[in-house]
């Protein structure tokens, strides 16, 4: 969605789905990146390979099927062999997602997977994370959670939705606020404050979650491994 062309995106994308191996159960992504990823993945089981894809979001899971790939679910498999997931800004390992509101489920299918690929361009790389931190909260709650995210130096917003009067509202029935931190010296620190706050559901740091970045780039593709 933000800086980065869709050339770069697409390398990044198509690298990532090479680590896709037969009988491979796999979590995708959501965002644009990821999409280049699902649909990498779509043409190799076209082509005979046996995979079957976990959606991380109403999106994800309409261009899987649109991919012809077999779904599947947590509950119906024992093991998630690798996910392949975008990020809205990364340093190192760590990551802040949630810029497409699926930070929920894309946390649970990511952790839940032996190995997380994460897909994204040259401007989302950060010497420091300072990207504004989504946070699911429950409808009831986000008044209270705004109050703490203040308290804990953030600055809250309600994430609004472009094409709708109204909020936005996450495939799980609630809603985001956008928080402010500017720069975040120590994310496992803010991770923590912001999972204990009541009415919070998830929020977007993905601290050391990444095993491996792919980033795209015009002339070829860099990974970083952690
Ligand atoms: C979705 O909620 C996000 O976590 C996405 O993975 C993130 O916004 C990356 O999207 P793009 O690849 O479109 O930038």
């Amino acid at each position: 969605s933000t800086g980065g062309s869709d050339a770069e995106k697409r390398a990044a994308g198509e690298s990532a789905a090479e680590a896709v191996e037969d009988g491979a159960v796999v979590g995708l992504g959501t965002g644009s990146t990821a999409a280049h990823a699902i649909r990498a993945i779509g043409r190799k089981v076209d082509s005979g390979l046996d995979a079957r894809g976990i959606p991380t979001s109403f999106q994800s899971r309409e261009l899987a099927k649109e991919a012809g790939m077999p779904l599947t679910t947590l509950d119906e498999t024992d093991a998630v062999d690798l996910a392949i997931d975008g990020a809205d800004q990364f340093s190192g390992p760590h990551l802040v997602k949630g810029g497409g509101a699926a930070h929920a489920r894309e946390k649970i299918v990511d952790a839940a997977a032996d190995r997380l690929l994460v897909v994204a361009d040259p401007s989302k790389e950060a010497e420091r994370l300072d990207h504004p931190v989504p946070v699911e909260v429950l409808p009831d709650a986000r008044t209270t959670v705004a109050a703490e995210i203040r308290a804990l130096g953030g600055s809250p917003t309600l994430r609004s939705a472009e094409r709708k009067d109204g909020p936005v509202v996450t495939d799980n029935g609630n809603l985001v606020l956008d928080c402010d931190f500017g720069e975040i010296p120590n994310p496992a620190e803010l991770a923590t404050d912001l999972a204990a706050l009541p009415g919070a559901v998830e929020h977007g740091l993905f601290v050391g979650m990444a095993d491996e970045i792919h980033v795209g780039r015009e002339d070829g593709v860099e990974v970083e491994e952690f």
